[in-house]
């Protein structure tokens, strides 16, 4: 039965997507994908060009709109648009011309690094995390502030127009909703509260741009966008094909995943795998501070009035990027399918590990000067080794920041949810079982990010046109991965593992 239908762009680090669902059945109807292109100017720098991204949104909607109508859709019964983005990477505009000022700096640069060593090492106790108690975050390369710092420090276009009151800030949702709702002329210039949550700006008890943590970064708040809740109506769109449709939902990709998977109790958790890896576990409407080296993060507000609801996050910056790198750098792999057969031809590293701590490490840690290595090599290692190590990598990731959420809520995690493009890999989410020693269960619909931007939308006051019953999804069909190792054999692999990354904090002494 097909009802009304909604819509999200998910833009990831890797790739923008357009896709419809049925808001009756949350069936993907269609969609089209295009890749990002990553730039790397200099060692530890990651950028992304703002208009690149803003075009690919404009493509993939185009693509997505001829889809349907190829299947008798009538793309009139789309809705709303929800909008979910990469989270923390930050962008400068000039609100006159419409013109990006540099381009988009990546969550997972490093060029920080040094501020981020001043910054900690001028708190009382070197203490990084001396803004947490607001923020939920520690001080790292990490998130926005110090990003957006660098900008006015370093490129004189976005100091002239900080200085002439010309300059807009914004994380990638805030770009494309500004452009999209018309940019130069009258687009909206705002951002949720779980994107605002990854800026080091914003206080998470009022939710609002906190005035003593932009006097920190020395950030004026006139160039800050307006924050709202996750699902209401922003603006409409201004051109092409979906011209008038509302934008009413807008979420950091991971929080749309913990949306999506429908985890809106206490104690409810997802992970899910991108360029990086994410674990976010529900903690209800009072943010809980970690003390095992997780972030708390706004995991969602579903509308003006609706109360918000927190999260613990645990963050690896190097998931799906492995691949990419090992693709790209090492040139070992023409796509990442191959990675699976090459790891699965050997099902084992023969004693390799490798830590990939390309940008510092992450959750648990917050080690920026952290570096990649593979260690445990003998003259029998072959590619298909470091091809299996370097998923194990990922696996082991996520056992220690499920270690750490475990240790922080005192009620361990029985099974997993997993979720995002790396869960295709039927090796990786096998391993992953083994290594957790604890079931994965992956859905059969793994458009989670996407679903839950656009349920946000759907549901948005002035839009409600999501008719889905949350409890029809416990219906959806999953598949599970249960631990076909002994824990003995996990724990040994495990213990070498945090070795290994030891060796990758301590690699230059
Ligand atoms: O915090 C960064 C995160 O939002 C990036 O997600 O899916 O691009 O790895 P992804």
């Amino acid at each position: 039965m097909l009802g009304p239908l909604v819509a999200a762009i998910d833009q990831g680090t890797s790739s923008t997507r357009f896709l419809v669902f049925n808001s009756k059945t949350a069936e993907l109807l269609s969609h089209h994908q295009v890749e990002i292109k990553q730039s790397f100017p200099k060692e530890g720098w990651v950028e992304e060009d703002p208009k690149e991204i803003l075009q690919s949104v404009y493509e993939c909607m185009e693509r997505t709109c001829e889809k349907l109508t190829q299947l008798n859709i009538d793309i009139s019964n789309i809705k709303a648009i929800g909008v979910t983005n990469q989270r923390e990477t930050t962008l400068v505009w000039d609100k006159e011309t419409g013109e990006p000022l540099y381009n988009a700096i990546v969550w997972l640069d490093l060029r920080t690094q040094s501020t981020v060593e001043r910054l900690i090492n001028k708190t009382p106790g070197r203490n990084k995390n001396h803004l947490k108690h607001k923020t939920g975050l520690p001080i790292s390369t990490y998130f926005s502030a110090v990003k957006l710092r660098w900008l006015m420090d370093n490129v004189d276009e976005v100091h002239e127009a900080v200085v002439s009151h010309r300059a807009m800030f914004g994380t990638v949702d805030s770009w494309l909703i500004w452009c999209l709702t018309g940019g130069k002329s009258g687009g909206v210039h705002c951002t949720d509260v779980t994107n605002a949550s990854r800026t080091m700006l914003f206080n998470i008890h009022t939710m609002d741009w906190d005035p003593e943590l932009c006097k920190y970064f020395g950030i004026p708040m006139e160039i800050l966008p307006r924050v709202r809740s996750s699902s209401e109506i922003y603006g409409l769109m201004k051109s092409g094909a979906l011209s008038g449709i509302p934008i009413s939902g807008c979420l950091g990709d991971q929080s749309a995943a913990l949306v999506g998977q429908m985890c809106f109790q206490d104690g409810q958790a997802k992970n899910t795998y991108g360029t990086g890896c994410f674990l976010l576990r529900n903690t209800g409407p009072k943010p809980v501070m970690s003390d095992h080296g997780l972030l708390t993060t706004v995991a969602y507000k579903l509308g003006r009035d609706k109360p918000a609801c927190y999260a613990l996050e645990g963050s690896v910056a190097i998931a799906g990027a492995v691949v990419r790198w090992l693709q790209d750098n090492l040139g070992i792999i023409g796509s990442s399918e191959e990675l699976e057969k090459l790891a699965a031809s050997v099902g084992t590293s023969y004693g390799c590990y490798f830590v990939p701590a390309f940008s510092g490490l992450y959750a648990p840690y917050w080690e920026p000067s952290a570096r990649g290595i593979i260690c445990g090599l003998t003259q029998f290692t072959n590619k298909s080794h470091l091809a299996f190590a370097a998923l194990e990598a990922v696996c082991f990731q996520t056992r220690e920041i499920l270690d750490a959420m475990n240790q922080d809520s005192g009620i361990p995690l029985t099974q997993l949810q997993v979720d995002g493009g790396m869960t295709s890999n039927r090796l990786l989410m096998q391993l992953q079982a083994d290594i957790l020693c604890i079931p994965v269960v992956k859905p059969s619909m793994p458009e989670t990010t996407a679903l839950g931007a656009a349920m946000a939308a759907g549901a948005a006051e002035g839009v409600s046109v999501w008719s889905l019953n949350p409890e029809d999804l416990s219906e959806v069909t999953s598949e599970k991965f249960e631990p076909q190792i002994n824990p003995e054999e996990s724990e040994f692999r495990y213990a070498r593992w945090k070795k290994a990354v030891q060796k990758s904090m301590n690699w230059e002494t």
